[in-house]
């Protein structure tokens, strides 16, 4: 992995008012390194492409951002964010500067622990396969540990084993065999794969069932990872907005999220709005962490928000955002991919816990950044203003002409590409 220097500070005043270029070479100068696969677009080759996937033609690309201002449990972060949404990044941002003034981001993630599942049908007696495979815990783990070596060598492999049985599914008696197998700092869908199909026989050896699916479980609740933040609401105060209604606005929306899942499912998309921009930009399997996030925000059987934001007795904002977090910092397309490789090393992150840390903090950012607006001035304002520079562009404008035609449309609050486009040939004419 490239090493690039870690920046003293995540604060690049203004980065967000300078020119791609002037922005490219602040990124640069800060790091001491070219960072060639995040900046510019250079970040994969077609035809190192065609050696990731089948049937290649070419390569769809995403703008990548930089998120500033994050402190994550005392450290100064850069974070690459790739995303083709608006107002992510901004608001990350934004939301990170506010929170490193009471010191930034405390995060936490569990070792790599992943569950494979097997599952094992026509057994005789339910009961009797889970009572022998409980009692061939040892055989099984060094059965687990002989078909996937490579993942003991780097301190990982099987640790636990455990049986679920269920007698009423629709395919007649079933058991559901599960390995808790730690990959370290790989995402490890395929070593985990591997070791169930290798362990697979031993297990119909030993109930004298037979064994079915073998894969792993995208329900990666042994591998959580956690952020806490707390804001006073002399931070939260803007415009004409007191500090303390900011608060207030923020927990009720919460709540609206804590009793009602149609509002849930928008509140956690609003977190993943971040957690996948930094996943996506670090190779990882960003649909392997949707399903585990939806999953475990469903786990007690009604859909919940994966936050939660109360104040506390001295009058703080508290906020907590807790989810599986499977990613990866060798392996798959993070070690393939220039743009990945890059990533990981702007964040100076080679691990994959350290990586956890850093996204569910992007992932708590993000979703204050969408509380905070929709509790004060609503959310349309600040996408708007971005919307109109996006419509300028789409309408032809470039360089200067997209700001005039912008600001001009925002001025007017008539945000349209026509407006766009008349304005546009208006400036042409002059
Ligand atoms: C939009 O991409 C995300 C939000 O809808 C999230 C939310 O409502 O909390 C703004």
């Amino acid at each position: 992995m490239n090493s690039a220097k870690q920046p003293s500070s995540s604060r690049i005043p203004n980065f967000h008012t300078l020119g791609l270029e002037e922005r490219q070479s602040r990124l640069v100068e800060a790091t001491g390194h070219a960072l060639d696969g995040l900046v510019g677009s250079k970040g994969l080759d077609p035809s190192l492409a065609d050696s990731m996937i089948e049937n290649v033609v070419g390569i769809h690309a995403l703008p990548l951002g930089i998120a500033t201002n994050f402190i994550i449990n005392g450290r100064e972060v850069l974070v690459p964010m790739a995303i083709e949404e608006p107002s992510v990044v901004a608001g990350a941002s934004f939301m990170a500067k506010l929170v490193r003034e009471s010191g930034g981001f405390v995060a936490e993630a569990d070792p790599s622990h992943m569950i494979g599942q097997i599952q094992v049908l026509d057994l005789e007696d339910l009961h009797v396969a889970e009572t022998v495979l409980l009692e061939a815990r040892a055989q099984i783990l060094a059965a687990a540990d002989e078909a996937g070596p490579m993942m003991v060598v780097v301190g990982g492999g099987a640790r636990a084993i455990e049986v679920r049985t269920f007698p009423d599914s629709p395919a007649g008696p079933m058991l559901g065999f599960y390995l808790i197998y730690d990959t370290v700092d790989a995402m490890g869908a395929n070593s985990v794969n591997t070791v169930l199909e290798g362990i697979a026989p031993l297990i119909e050896a030993l109930t004298g069932g037979r064994t079915h699916l073998r894969i792993l479980s995208n329900l990666a609740d042994r591998r959580l990872a956690k952020a806490t933040c707390s804001l006073s609401p002399a931070t939260l105060a803007f415009a004409e907005f007191r500090g303390e209604n900011v608060r207030e606005g923020v927990v009720e929306a919460w709540a609206f999220a804590a009793v009602d899942p149609y509002r849930a499912a928008t509140h956690n998309k609003g977190i993943m709005n971040g957690v996948d921009a930094v996943v996506i930009a670090t190779g990882n399997d960003w649909r392997a962490v949707e399903a585990g996030a939806h999953s475990y925000a469903a786990r007690k059987g009604k859909y919940e928000p994966l936050s939660r934001w109360w104040v506390d007795e001295s009058g703080t904002l508290q906020g907590e955002l807790e989810l599986p977090l499977a990613l990866g910092t060798v392996g798959g397309a993070t070690g393939v991919h220039p743009g990945a490789r890059d990533a990981l090393a702007l964040m100076g992150v080679k691990k994959a816990q350290e990586l956890a840390e850093i996204v569910v903090s992007v992932g708590l950012a993000q979703n204050l950044a969408a509380l905070r607006a929709l509790a004060t001035e609503g959310i349309q304002s600040g996408h708007m203003g971005l919307h109109a520079y996006q419509l300028a562009m789409a309408a032809g404008a470039r360089g200067g002409e997209i700001e005039a035609v912008a600001g001009a449309m925002i001025e007017e609050d008539n945000i349209l590409l026509e407006r766009a486009e008349e304005l546009l040939n208006k400036l042409s004419d002059e």
